[in-house]
């Protein structure tokens, strides 16, 4: 008791410290221990919020009742930062379908006071009070004896009555946490009671969930793509074959959800699906985010509000101070996650940790950076991404879950050198002549296929030609550079061994172009390449760069290859089969050739995934 009081008086700011010891002790409780529920086990520690104790509550920022418009009375769109700003949280009720995401805190009865003892309950520091929203619950004579949860703010007092029975209280967020040097989610709830000349309080410590994005160890729940192709003036007159080729991969293990508002066909790169979570007397108690990606002319991020936000859906919109336009290092493509584990220097990162592109000193934007430092759980890790054309992580690297490494996962990487193995291999077996790509469906171009390459599909680039090509060399040992310097940096900080490490048979085509001008007329989405740097695309779909269903699920939906075929099989094929069968996968083939591989991106890039969600807070960081 001694102790615990001490600390009351050194954290309550000066004004608030009693002039008297009291003859009575108020006392207020949330889940300390984070069993679920709240009781007298909540006492100890209860003044100090660690990583592995202390009450957590989440933002409330989904729309259960779909009230928040996308456009004005007049009709017109509302502003990005308008757009986001209205959720459950943005008004005063706590609405009954968003009830379940409040946080739950009780006083303990007060019997000793007088009947004219006044309390009070109220956050501290003063601007969480902006931040935060409490209720307590009182019964609504008015509506039949049902419970309603009225707003506490710091001028509701509550009388002796009700400090006798003790007040049932909770508490959600209303904001997210996106620059922890202004609020890192902390909160004290103040309990304030003042009976006669005495007044004393008590508090406890809380802190909002941070904002966590999925890893592949997580099974996908909703897998999402796009509708986009029933305009053909506008969207992709090839997505409606995507999808019939993507429905039967999923093959009805997961639903599949389209965006339906915008015909822009990447739903990998204008959101990323993050969740935050508190625990819960049946378990977490989980809200998704999905973070529209810092790209703010890129319509189709609205659809995140627009069309996704909903009961347990919440969205963020990265500030307005960067992340202006389409710049393509700023997609969610170019923002994946490590799972959980031990650095090799033994720091424990037990929600894994983001991985995102740079480009030779070029960083994604400030908003999405700091917002993600700013969780204070996953912080990114920076690998080069300048040398690719679009300039995504997920064209080169991925994770994936097994059985046969101590982390449960290994590292996936593109890799040029097996890949030119197979071609010497199927030279020397006298298949040279046998056509590079055997794809021989229907090419008409759509108007935004800047990397369609007719050459490809005539039979003249055979595996002979390009061997005997030192561009094509020179690209492959280009690339290989990079990955090489990638894998290298990645082991150092994972302990996987080097015999761990699937190596993904990829090649690569230079298209660097003559910037300002780019492939598809957007100057400002892609950058330049630094002199002596290049940038590529894959030559034949990348099968790195496909959607892991996840979890316990061992299919990975990849871009068909479209290779050289030798003795009837796809050479890259079933060597991409057999790579990915090492750890239990099984390879379902998409074709995705023109609806997405002659745009510049494959399968992965088309998709996105909502993934299982659940308890960060167990496996304690090391920080
Ligand atoms: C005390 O507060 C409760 C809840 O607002 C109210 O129902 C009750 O009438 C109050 N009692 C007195 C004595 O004012
Ligand atoms: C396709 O989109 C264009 C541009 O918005 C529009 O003019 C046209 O009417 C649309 N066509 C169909 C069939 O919806
Ligand atoms: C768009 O998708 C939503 C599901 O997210 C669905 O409820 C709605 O009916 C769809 N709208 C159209 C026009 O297809
Ligand atoms: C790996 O998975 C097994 C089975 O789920 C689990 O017991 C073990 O703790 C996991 N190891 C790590 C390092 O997470
Ligand atoms: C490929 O095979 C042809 C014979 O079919 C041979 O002339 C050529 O040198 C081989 N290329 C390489 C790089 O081995
Ligand atoms: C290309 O080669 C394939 C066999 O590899 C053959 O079936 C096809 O007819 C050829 N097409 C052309 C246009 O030469």
């Amino acid at each position: 008791m001694a102790i615990s009081f001490r600390r009351l008086l050194f954290l309550v700011p000066l004004g608030l410290v009693p002039s008297a010891a009291a003859t009575f002790r108020p006392r207020i409780l949330a889940d300390t221990n984070r069993d679920g529920v709240v009781n007298h086990l909540d006492e100890p520690h209860k003044h100090d919020w660690t990583a592995s104790r202390g009450a957590i509550f989440l933002p409330n920022i989904g729309d259960s009742t779909h009230r928040c418009p996308a456009v004005d009375l007049t009709g017109a769109p509302l502003s990005n930062d308008e757009l986001w700003r209205c959720h459950d949280a943005s008004g005063d009720h706590l609405l009954p379908l968003s009830a379940k995401y409040a946080a739950p805190l009780l006083t303990v009865p007060l019997l000793d006071v007088s009947d004219n003892a006044v309390g009070r309950i109220y956050t501290e520091p003063a601007h969480t009070r902006d931040r935060v929203r409490l209720f307590w619950k009182e019964n609504d004579w008015s509506t039949g004896y049902s419970d309603v949860w009225a707003t506490v703010d710091p001028q509701v007092t509550f009388n002796a009555t009700s400090l006798r029975k003790g007040i049932t209280l909770a508490m959600d967020g209303r904001e997210l946490v996106t620059d922890a040097a202004v609020w890192d989610g902390s909160v004290r709830v103040v309990f304030e009671v003042t009976d006669g000349d005495q007044t004393a309080h008590d508090f406890v410590a809380m802190k909002q969930a941070p904002v966590l994005l999925h890893h592949h160890l997580q099974r996908a729940e909703v897998i999402l793509s796009t509708a986009a192709g029933d305009n053909k003036t506008i969207g992709s007159s090839w997505q409606a074959h995507f999808l019939r080729g993507l429905e039967k991969a999923i093959d009805g293990d997961v639903p599949i959800v389209l965006f339906n508002q915008s015909t822009d066909i990447w739903a990998q790169d204008f959101l990323e699906p993050g969740y935050a979570s508190m625990p819960g007397p049946d378990g977490p108690i989980s809200i998704r985010i999905l973070l529209r990606s810092a790209q703010s002319t890129r319509e189709a991020g609205r659809q995140v509000f627009s069309q996704l936000r909903s009961v347990g859906i919440g969205g963020f919109q990265p500030g307005s101070g960067s992340g202006f336009g389409w710049e393509e290092i700023n997609s969610g493509g170019n923002i994946e996650t490590i799972p959980p584990y031990t650095s090799r220097d033994g720091k424990r990162w037990s929600n894994g940790r983001v991985i995102m592109g740079q480009h030779f000193g070029t960083y994604p934007a400030d908003s999405m950076v700091k917002f993600l430092q700013s969780q204070q759980a996953q912080t990114p890790l920076f690998l080069e991404t300048g040398w690719l054309a679009v300039g995504h992580v997920d064209e080169m690297v991925q994770f994936l879950p097994t059985t046969t490494t101590p982390l449960n996962f290994t590292l996936a990487i593109a890799d040029t050198t097996s890949a030119l193995t197979l071609l010497q291999t199927a030279n020397t077996t006298g298949h040279g002549t046998t056509p590079f790509v055997s794809y021989r469906g229907d090419a008409t171009p759509d108007l935004l296929t800047p990397f369609l390459d007719p050459t490809l599909l005539h039979n003249t680039t055979t595996i002979a030609s390009l061997l005997a090509s030192p561009s094509f060399h020179s690209t492959q040992t280009y690339a290989q550079h990079h990955l090489t310097t990638t894998l290298a940096l990645l082991l150092r900080e994972l302990p996987l061994d080097e015999t761990d490490i699937l190596r993904v048979p990829t090649l690569f085509k230079d298209v660097t172009y003559p910037w300002p001008a780019t492939p598809d007329g957007h100057p400002s989405r892609l950058a330049r390449a630094p002199r002596g740097e290049r940038q590529l695309k894959g030559l034949v779909p990348q099968a790195i760069n496909g959607l892991v269903v996840g979890g316990r699920s061992g299919k990975y939906v990849a871009p068909r290859q479209w290779g050289p075929v030798v003795g009837g099989k796809d050479v890259f094929g079933e060597a991409v089969e057999e790579v990915y069968g090492r750890v239990g996968m099984e390879v379902v083939w998409v074709d995705d050739y023109m609806s997405h591989h002659v745009r510049g991106g494959e399968v992965h890039c088309g998709t996105n995934a909502l993934r299982e969600m659940g308890g960060w807070w167990e496996g304690g960081d090391s920080d």
